[in-house]
């Protein structure tokens, strides 16, 4: 028996990345999963489901909810995990191009946890895992606003932690720092190809995260184990934020 045994649990964005070590954690932790992403995934198996949903478009999302409980049952444990990068400058951005980074990083997490609590709430069990970022705490020249996305992503998990921690539903933010993923990739070819280097110097490990070892974390915040923690926000960054320059 898993840790998340008897747990049916979404996850935003599953096709990769931290999304889909944490889709495969769940899985080989009990859990029947379900993955939301606008790009295809792999196949999950017998215990997973992995739909084409937009966690932007509140259709999508009633539409993709409704076909996993139909499979799976109620929803237990939520992963926002759907996210991008910014790299805009604060005078040439767009309201559009504003908004765009707000619905994926901020809003969709409200929109989808909008979508399952009424059954959490019935069933007075739940735990609601938003993926922030050390951007939340400290941030980088160049990646405008994603930082205050996440930071307002960290903000709506207290807040939402306190509507309902009275029906035994848990709401934390996990914020990761550097992980191996597309993303940080993409981060880097837009950066100086020394980079690389002074980030993995800034770490007290030495190396950046596997997604694999944020799954692991979100796991931990998902099961009974972390049954006292709520309105959290875990920095998981190998020691990134430790450390101020010198
Ligand atoms: N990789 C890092 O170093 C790092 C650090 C801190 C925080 N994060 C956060 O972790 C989360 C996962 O990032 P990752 O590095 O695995 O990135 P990734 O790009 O590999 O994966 C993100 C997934 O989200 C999906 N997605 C994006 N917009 C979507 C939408 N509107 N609807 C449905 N799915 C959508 C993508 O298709 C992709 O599969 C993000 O929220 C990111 O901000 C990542």
């Amino acid at each position: 028996m898993g840790r998340l045994a008897g747990h049916h649990v979404l996850v935003t964005g599953g096709s990769r990345g931290i999304g889909a070590a944490t889709v495969q954690k769940a899985l080989g932790e009990g859990a029947k999963v379900t993955s939301l992403d606008i790009i295809a995934g792999p196949d999950l198996g017998a215990n997973g489901l992995s739909l084409a949903a937009d966690v932007t478009n509140a259709a999508d999302i009633s539409r993709t909810v409704e076909q996993a409980v139909a499979q799976f049952g109620p929803i237990s444990g939520l992963v926002n995990n759907a996210g991008k990068n910014s790299y805009a400058d604060p005078v040439k951005m767009t309201e559009a191009e504003w908004e765009d980074v707000f619905s994926v990083d901020l809003k969709a997490a409200w929109l989808v946890a909008r979508a399952v609590l009424p059954a959490m709430i019935a069933a007075s069990r739940g735990s609601i895992v938003n993926i922030a970022s050390v951007h939340a705490d400290m941030t980088y020249p160049g990646m405008f606003p994603y930082a205050a996305a996440k930071s307002g992503l960290v903000g709506l998990t207290r807040s939402l932690a306190l509507e309902v921690g009275p029906h035994q539903i848990r709401v934390n933010a996990l914020s990761p720092g550097y992980t191996e993923t597309f993303l940080v990739q993409e981060f880097f070819e837009k950066n100086d190809p020394t980079l690389r280097s002074q980030v993995l110097k800034a770490h007290a490990m030495g190396r950046m995260a596997q997604p694999s070892e944020i799954a692991n974390c979100i796991a931990f915040l998902l099961s009974d184990e972390a049954s006292f923690v709520t309105g959290a926000n875990w920095r998981v960054d190998g020691g990134l934020t430790a450390r101020f320059a010198g």
